[in-house]
């Protein structure tokens, strides 16, 4: 009998005697603890040793070899079948490249300055008690046969049209609106409509790596244009790279210094576009959760030539594990974007986006936003007051507060240690696609720094950093 096989018994188990031992075994061979070929004990063996009978044994045996996982031969016993060769073994995991390990760093957590999430609430739980008890569960489509709509469910994308029109001044018809699995999927979804492939496109720098990458991918070429006291520079990316096709922009509060783009960038930007037929992309992942003062309408709803896709996340307004965002697409690219949804990007589980709905409808979501940016400004402004204290330069940046460090300063290096500390400062330097434009700081995310927690993590940070600076 083969000594890496072993078999735990649980008696007390709702899953079958039978059951427990296929698992078991099929495990091993997937992790390449068994290798192809390795031979099994004989059902009386195996019976004997666990104490079941060898009729339980068989069906587990017959289950492995009807998978293809086990092959009986007449002199041979019954062996490990053939495995493809990158099946095994699995144990030893690849090591992430570097975009994953950015991605992971920048995801990882929960920890105290995480920039990114919501504060830890337990939101999602609330939301779905909520759809259980009024039954959504039945009514949404886990007992249906039928195929949801891949464009999403008609109650929310209607729920979201009526939500923009108040919050973000952005008036829409709920067929414009196309339900994602958050910003990155509806990204992937417009990218796929717009087919921009072999051209060039703006990308806000400092900006959003996971919006770099993506254009990229879908064979972009990216023209990194600065961001100012006003947002993006148009005026740098027409001197620059006026033939582009796409631009991609966070004009609510940019991502990460937290600038509103102006009303004159606004205009300009979109005089651009119309005149150029470019494309824009707004990437509007706060929403209306700004800090300070009215937050400014959406970039669409000044845009009179159609050229704008805005995109919307409830990644930081509910949770980011809902996977959940919308796609508002100009009236004439309706039928383009239904067909990319249908072929390569259906909406989410109808489950959750009318849990969604209902959260939405009746007021919760609104009442959630307000105080969730009561509860951000005194967290914000406890932070400042220990920034303050210290004497240290800092920038308000939305939800985050930008702690500015002497150029050249190892940011990187200080947000890995204050990692290992339990702390999550983004690095500044690393937002930057133009490593000559890089200016170092902590990004310390407001969200997920509880008053209480402050002081101490601000000691500590403001420690390691003196190590450094
Ligand atoms: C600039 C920016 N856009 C969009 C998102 C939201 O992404 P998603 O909806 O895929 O969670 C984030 C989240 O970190 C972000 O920083």
């Amino acid at each position: 009998m083969n000594s890496d096989l072993k078999i735990r018994l649980d008696r007390t188990s709702k899953m079958s005697l039978t059951e427990q031992i296929r698992t078991s075994i099929s495990r091993a061979i997937e992790s390449g603890t068994l290798a192809p070929g390795t031979r099994l004990p004989s059902w009386l063996d195996l019976s004997a040793q666990l104490g079941v009978s060898r009729g339980t044994v068989q069906a587990a045996y017959d289950r492995l070899s009807d998978a293809q996982m086990i092959e009986t031969f007449r002199a041979g016993g019954t062996r490990v079948a053939p495995r493809p060769r990158a099946a095994t073994p699995r144990h030893e995991a690849p090591e992430p490249g570097m975009f994953m390990k950015a991605y992971d760093e920048m995801h990882g957590g929960p920890n105290i300055f995480q920039l990114g999430i919501p504060a830890y609430e337990g939101l999602p739980e609330k939301l779905f008690a909520r759809a259980r008890s009024s039954n959504l569960l039945k009514a949404g489509g886990l007992s249906s046969l039928l195929h949801p709509d891949p464009r999403g469910e008609f109650e929310l994308r209607r729920e979201v049209a009526g939500y923009l029109s108040i919050a973000r001044n952005l008036h829409c018809y709920p067929e414009q609106v196309f339900i994602t699995a958050g910003y990155s999927s509806g990204l992937g979804l417009a990218l796929r409509v717009l087919g921009l492939d072999g051209k060039q496109a703006w990308v806000e720098d400092p900006g959003f790596l996971v919006t770099r990458k993506a254009l990229e991918l879908t064979r972009l070429n990216i023209v990194p244009v600065p961001v100012d006291a006003e947002g993006i520079d148009v005026e740098y990316g027409m001197d620059h790279a006026a033939d582009a096709a796409l631009a991609v922009v966070t004009p609510g509060q940019q991502a990460p210094l937290g600038v509103t783009l102006s009303l004159r960038r606004r205009l300009q930007l979109l005089e651009w576009a119309t005149a150029r037929s470019a494309w824009i992309i707004e990437d509007d992942y706060l929403g209306e959760l700004q800090l300070d003062g009215r937050p400014a309408p959406a970039l669409a709803s000044l845009d009179e030539g159609n050229r704008v896709i805005h995109i919307g996340s409830f990644s930081k307004t509910i949770s980011p594990a809902l996977r959940l965002g919308f796609v508002v697409a100009p009236e004439e690219l309706i039928d383009e974007f239904s067909v990319v949804a249908a072929t390569l990007a259906p909406a989410p589980a109808p489950v959750i986006q009318l849990a969604t709905a209902h959260f939405i409808r009746d007021g919760h979501y609104i009442r959630r936003v307000r105080r969730l940016r009561r509860l951000y400004t005194a967290q914000r402004d406890a932070l400042c007051a220990q920034l303050r204290m210290r004497d240290a330069e800092w920038i308000n940046a939305g939800l985050t507060v930008l702690f500015r460090l002497p150029d050249g300063a190892p940011d990187a290096q200080i947000a890995r240690e204050a990692r290992a500390m339990g702390m999550a400062p983004s690095p500044l330097s690393k937002w930057f696609a133009t490593p000559s434009r890089a200016l170092s700081g902590l990004l310390l995310g407001v969200s997920t720094a509880p008053v209480p927690r402050l002081e101490t993590s601000c000691r500590l940070l403001f420690e390691l950093v003196d190590r450094f600076c």
